[in-house]
């Protein structure tokens, strides 16, 4: 009993195989099988590069710097006063149009309004004073004079001349690659000429923003009006089994608050900071300024890819696996649509009964232990060792 467990464990098991020979589901088979190996080389491998593993984990790091001479109220204003925050990070704003409310102390004054809505209960103070000469509008507390923020004031349009300098360092960990957007090629001459565009000097690190919001589909005027958000997008797509000279950055623009442009609740982008000073008896006084400003965020995404045998393996297995998806095909072909396809049927799937089973028992006797003693007999012969040993 123990014996025959163990003797009909160790045996192995085969398919056996119908030869069809019929032009049309032979070239069907070929057909299909075609199709798959030329997917499997031309996309899986040779665009999708299966045969490499890949990083995407990219590391980077951005430094950025404007440069440019701005006219606002008939003053010069320099980096310092429209570049904010100052630590030209991949995040900062240029500031197109201030709206400046000077000298405000803590104190009590009239509030402002809009002049559609209507006065209602004075909260605050509860008490209602002359704004001007034709108005009247609640007594608030806090810093004043209050902001009149909807007057209209002009941007200061030679923010289309100015240039960022973009100065950027990757680096791939998995393969430990680094690289930076300077490439080798950009000589010191160059880099004090150049402005980036998208024909000649694709690789120039310096973008006038002007060019960046044109790449970016938008209108200057309206953007330094009414302030918003653009990405720079820093692309590194790297092959690492070719040249490193071919790892190079890809720049592209978008407006990445579209959502704003189109919302007219809150349009554009724009943002309050004040300045503070103190006088001569100790108390407090302050600028405050409501800025609007085109932000540009530089994002830098990227990824690389590099020969390895383990994905390799695993893409060439599952290329000579999905080789045999063609027989599905065709065995439904074979078995519903071809002619002769109940003959195809009866030899695919021979129909054993429990009275043919018991019919060659009889007529054999045990006819399987007696197959196994014939082949050992045959392997005594010639000495060759095979599956008639149990026998
Ligand atoms: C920008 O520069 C160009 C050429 O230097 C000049 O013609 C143009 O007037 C400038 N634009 C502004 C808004 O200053």
């Amino acid at each position: 009993m123990m014996w025959t467990c163990i003797t009909d464990f160790f045996t192995y098991e085969t398919t056996k195989s119908v030869v069809v020979k019929s032009w049309t589901i032979g070239i069907i088979n070929r057909v299909v099988q075609l199709l798959i190996i030329t997917y499997f080389i031309g996309w899986v491998f040779v665009h999708e590069k299966a045969y490499q593993i890949r990083d995407t984990a990219i590391e980077s790091s951005v430094m950025t710097k404007v440069k440019g001479f701005g006219l606002y109220n008939n003053r010069v204003m320099d980096v310092a006063e429209y570049v904010t925050p100052s630590q030209g990070a991949s995040v900062f704003c240029i500031i197109t149009k201030f709206i400046t409310t000077e000298n405000q102390v803590q104190g009590y004054c009239p509030e402002v309004r809009p002049l559609t809505l209507p006065l209602a209960l004075c909260l605050p103070t509860g008490r209602c004073v002359h704004f001007n000469d034709t108005l009247n509008t609640c007594e608030i507390r806090g810093w004043c004079p209050a902001e009149i923020d909807y007057i209209k004031t002009h941007p200061m349009m030679e923010v289309e001349n100015f240039t960022i300098f973009i100065k950027n360092s990757i680096r791939f960990p998995l393969f430990n690659f680094t690289k930076g957007n300077f490439l080798p090629t950009i000589t010191p001459q160059y880099i004090k000429a150049c402005n980036f565009d998208h024909e000649n000097n694709t690789y120039c690190p310096i973008f006038r923003v002007g060019d960046v919001i044109r790449y970016a589909h938008q209108n200057f005027t309206t953007l330094a009006q009414k302030g918003g958000v653009i990405g720079i997008k820093i692309g590194w797509m790297c092959d690492l089994d070719k040249s490193e000279d071919e790892c190079n950055p890809s720049y592209s623009f978008t407006r990445l608050d579209a959502m704003s442009e189109k919302n007219s609740v809150s349009p554009g982008y724009n943002f309050r900071y004040a300045k503070y000073y103190k006088m001569d008896n100790g108390t407090d006084y302050r600028t405050l300024l409501k800025a609007y400003a085109i932000r540009f965020d530089v994002l830098v995404n990227g990824n690389a890819g590099k020969f390895n045998m383990i994905p390799t393996l695993i893409n060439m297995v599952a290329a000579f696996t999905s080789v045999g998806v063609g027989t599905v095909l065709c065995d439904i072909i074979l078995l519903n649509f071809l002619k002769g396809a109940e003959q195809y049927k009866a030899k695919k799937f021979e129909e054993v009964s429990d009275t043919q089973i018991e019919n060659s028992l009889s007529s054999n006797g045990l006819y399987r232990s007696r197959e196994f003693i014939g082949v050992e007999k045959q392997s005594n012969d010639s000495g060759a060792f095979s599956i008639g040993q149990y026998g």
